[in-house]
């Protein structure tokens, strides 16, 4: 069974195959990064045209990289949602185009889902599980009862850590994305150097909140020059207050399980800021105090990239859930929404 998935939600063209025995048989991923660097920030439009100038390309690489042709594929999947509309609609019209041509099952698949599922590659993960989602725009704990079964413990109330990773490493001029730029600055800082804000520490429930740990950010700037030491220690600081406030909400989220009775064997970590190794650690910690194995994917399965769907495809291909040609391409797509029977 040979899957070939297609990512182009974001500012990531991502093409990957993955195969059941979980062997990654191609993994192409095209990055915008240049293209959107003198915004600050993705520009949707920017990204739908760019996923298009490179998706071709993109795809022939994937295939010559794992030696494959068409007719060895059992389906195709592509990311239909959520993202940004014009950059779905590219990446699901490749997908759609391929397997009609080439009389392939189409699986439409959730770019959440994705992430959700990516663990279940790299790790031995089974079901039920408690999941972190942690990316540019999503922040949520979830448990993940199966395939298409999800159900979300906690949200962000705000911002998602991710923005709040960018928002400050564009004040600290670190440029975009932020999140690695952070952790790279943050290796010669002293995170205890400036006492932060720990958004939602103690409070009850696992909902997150970041925007005024952002906002804390800005006011502690003001006026200061940005010297190397300072940024330094502003993002080792930053970088420990979101670790705090993202381990006392997971800490919370299992609470919320025990008391319901529900037993998880595993903690995941997923989506971009996943990759972020200090985070990690604490997760890691936080897992062994609960008993359970904590995994996260590695990072650049964490970032964007179209091995995850084709992992998500696969998932879904061997329950036999496949999708019609007509699978709509949604801006918004709540993880709850997501049916077996989509
Ligand atoms: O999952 P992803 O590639 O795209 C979305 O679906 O949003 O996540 C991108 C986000 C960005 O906010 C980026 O700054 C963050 O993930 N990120 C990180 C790291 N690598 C990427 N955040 C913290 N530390 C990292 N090493
Ligand atoms: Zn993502």
């Amino acid at each position: 069974m040979l899957v070939l998935g297609i990512e182009t939600s974001c500012d990531d063209t991502g093409i990957g195959i993955v195969d059941a025995a979980k062997g990654i048989r191609a993994n192409v991923v095209a990055s915008q990064l240049e293209a959107h660097k003198p915004y600050g920030g993705v520009v949707p439009e920017i990204a739908a045209r760019a996923h298009l100038d490179v998706i071709d390309d993109v795809l022939a690489q994937a295939l010559q990289d794992s030696g494959l042709c068409f007719g060895d594929l059992s389906a195709i999947a592509a990311t239909t949602g959520p993202g940004l509309i014009g950059g779905v609609m590219v990446g699901s019209m490749m997908g759609k185009a391929i397997a009609a041509v080439r009389h392939l099952p189409f699986i439409s698949v959730n770019h959440l889902e994705a992430h959700a599922l990516t663990a279940r590659l790299t790790h031995d993960v089974a079901f039920p599980y408690l999941l972190l989602l942690a990316s540019g725009g999503h922040c949520q704990l979830v448990l993940v009862r199966g395939v298409g079964d999800y159900r979300v413990l906690g949200r962000t109330i705000d911002d998602a850590v991710g923005e709040c990773f960018d928002k400050s490493a564009k004040m600290l001029g670190l440029g975009y994305p932020g999140g690695p730029k952070i952790e790279q600055a943050a290796l010669t800082g002293n995170p205890k150097a400036f006492p932060l804000p720990r958004p939602m520490v103690g409070r009850i429930g696992c909902d997150f909140s970041f925007s005024g740990l952002k906002t804390a950010v800005r006011t502690f700037l003001e006026g200061r020059p940005l010297t190397l030491a300072l940024v330094a220690d502003v993002a080792a600081s930053l970088q420990a207050a979101i670790a705090d406030s993202v381990a006392d909400r997971a800490s919370h989220a299992f609470t919320m399980l025990k008391e319901e009775g529900l037993v998880v064997t595993s903690f995941v970590a997923a989506g971009g800021v996943a990759a972020n190794q200090a985070l990690c650690a604490r997760l890691t910690r936080l897992a062994q105090e609960n008993n359970v194995f904590f995994a996260a994917p590695p990072p650049k399965l964490c970032t964007d990239n179209g091995v995850m769907v084709a992992w998500a495809g696969l998932e879904r291909f061997r329950l036999g859930l496949i999708d019609g040609l007509d699978a709509p391409a949604r801006p918004r797509w709540p993880l709850e929404d997501l049916r077996r029977t989509q």
